[in-house]
């Protein structure tokens, strides 16, 4: 049994058959989950994370089973531990998503789990599912990762999504990491010691125009807002790094914008339209990633 816990735990020839998979699932209809049950039991606000599992688990001819408020809605308002709901969610269903508001919840519950447990998302931890689709995107929308300068641009420091995508990253060649974030919210020592470790090239600026201009990729994210101790300290960091129009058509000519979304105000709409701008079909590709690594877990 494998759970899905951390984006560390990918090694490249999964990487590559994980995303061969997921090509095959955009243009054909491959059904080998029927009967099979996917339980999503989500303790923080979600869209595409769940959506594009409940999609994914739908289309591959699979059932789902769903909490999408679990912290009011499931049986944790009465007093319930995260360890008894998974044991016995785990008995409804053969494989359980979840999201949780504590960095270490998955790898929490995956220990009592029954079935495989994909995390879909812990706290400030990781979010390994999002760093697949990530790494899946630069294949589609660039042809390979091996080489590439990727910029990862505002909340390094709590989100979870940069901090996936970045451990992913070091299982390529010859990657330069640009890490773009004001002081305040730098990436974490952790992980930055791991992708050099890995063999990243890391760079670090606080500016965004310096930061992006060399890059084959930049990945946007937003401040989470969530994350932060005061209101006041959020309200001091917001609107530091927004992503122009004019700062797009600036970048290298074959640069791709990317966004794991939800976006507030750090990328312009006006940049929707630009031919760089890759951020939905990032969210679309979603479905056909978690396709494959629904089968990859029950296999
Ligand atoms: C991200 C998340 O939840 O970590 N969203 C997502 O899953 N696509 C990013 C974010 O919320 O900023």
């Amino acid at each position: 049994m494998e759970h899905i816990l951390d984006a560390k735990q990918f090694d490249r020839k999964t990487i590559e058959a994980l995303c061969a998979r997921a090509r095959q699932h955009e243009t054909r209809r491959i059904q080998r989950m029927k009967g099979k049950v996917m339980a999503t039991l989500f303790y923080e606000p979600s869209t595409r994370t769940r959506f594009s599992f409940e999609s994914a688990m739908l289309r591959l001819g699979g059932g789902v089973i769903s909490s999408e408020n679990a912290h009011d809605s499931s049986s944790s308002a009465k007093g319930e531990t995260l360890e008894d709901t998974i044991r016995v969610v785990g008995g409804y269903a053969d494989v359980i998503v979840m999201r949780h508001f504590e960095a270490g919840a998955a790898e929490r519950a995956a220990r009592v789990s029954p079935v495989p447990l994909i995390n879909a998302g812990d706290g400030a931890g990781q979010h390994p599912t999002q760093a697949l689709l990530d790494a899946y995107t630069i294949f589609r929308e660039r042809g390979g990762i091996d080489g590439a300068h990727v910029a990862l641009v505002g909340d390094l420091k709590h989100g979870r999504a940069a901090r996936s995508l970045l451990a992913i990253l070091g299982v390529f060649k010859n990657v330069t990491c640009t890490l773009v974030a004001p002081e305040a919210l730098r990436m974490e020592n952790d992980i930055r010691a791991y992708a050099q470790a890995q063999g990243i090239t890391l760079l670090e600026t606080d500016d965004l125009e310096e930061g992006i201009q060399s890059a084959d990729v930049v990945y946007m994210t937003r401040l989470q807002k969530e994350r932060f101790n005061t209101p006041a300290e959020y309200e001091g960091l917001k609107g530091q790094y927004i992503l122009t129009r004019a700062l797009v058509d600036s970048m290298k000519n074959d640069a791709i914008v990317m966004h794991p979304l939800p976006r507030v105000d750090e990328i312009d709409r006006e940049v929707d339209t630009s031919p760089k701008a890759r951020y939905f079909r990032q969210a679309e590709y979603g479905t056909y990633v978690r396709m494959a690594l629904l089968e990859h877990v029950l296999r």
